[in-house]
């Protein structure tokens, strides 16, 4: 995680014209068509025991495109993206993510290699590493991630913010 006090590459450039944000479905084609080239990203793939592991990669002006690896048991918490719209394809690997139900139900579902999910702005979800074989995934934030809130369930089910975290870096926990 990288708080507001510590200067990122991004700050340190000229500011530019203000390009368009990518919509969920423009998001999830370039995250498909990057887990379909594993020569983009594979020989970068780490992991590590402290936690999840990312990197990173070339992305379209707008946009920030990152390779995330997992590891059994590693994962986020129930979060948002802010303003921020998302996609991620599982390019190795299973995962689980978790969204809210209407009734406050957390509802779990597999993600195997290939699928991509899509993020609107402000949506709920989770997503670890329930399996006993490590995992990776590319995910793709537009506009570019900024901060995320976490949320948690009270004890009626209820689920209520419980953390703003401004960050440039994807699904942090910090
Ligand atoms: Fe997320």
């Amino acid at each position: 995680m990288s708080l507001l006090s510590a200067p990122s590459a991004r700050s340190a450039l000229p500011a530019g014209p203000r390009r368009p944000a990518l919509d969920v479905h423009q998001l999830s084609a370039l995250t498909r068509s990057i887990a379909a080239r594993p020569e983009l990203w594979q020989p970068l793939v780490r992991f590590q025991e402290s936690g999840r592991w990312w990197t990173r990669l070339d992305a379209p002006a707008g946009v920030d495109v990152w390779l995330i690896t997992w590891l059994p048991a590693q994962g986020t918490e129930l979060h948002d993206h802010g303003d921020s719209s998302a996609a991620f394809t599982i390019a190795g690997g299973t995962v689980t993510e978790i969204r809210p139900a209407v009734d406050g139900r957390l509802v779990p579902q597999e993600l195997t290699a290939g699928r991509t999910q899509t993020v609107e702005p402000h949506d709920l979800h989770d997503v670890l590493n329930a399996g006993t074989e490590p995992a990776v995934t590319i995910h793709a934030y537009s506009v570019p991630l900024t901060r995320m809130t976490y949320w948690s369930r009270t004890d009626d089910g209820v689920l209520v913010p419980a953390r703003t975290v401004v960050t440039d870096e994807p699904e942090s926990n910090a």
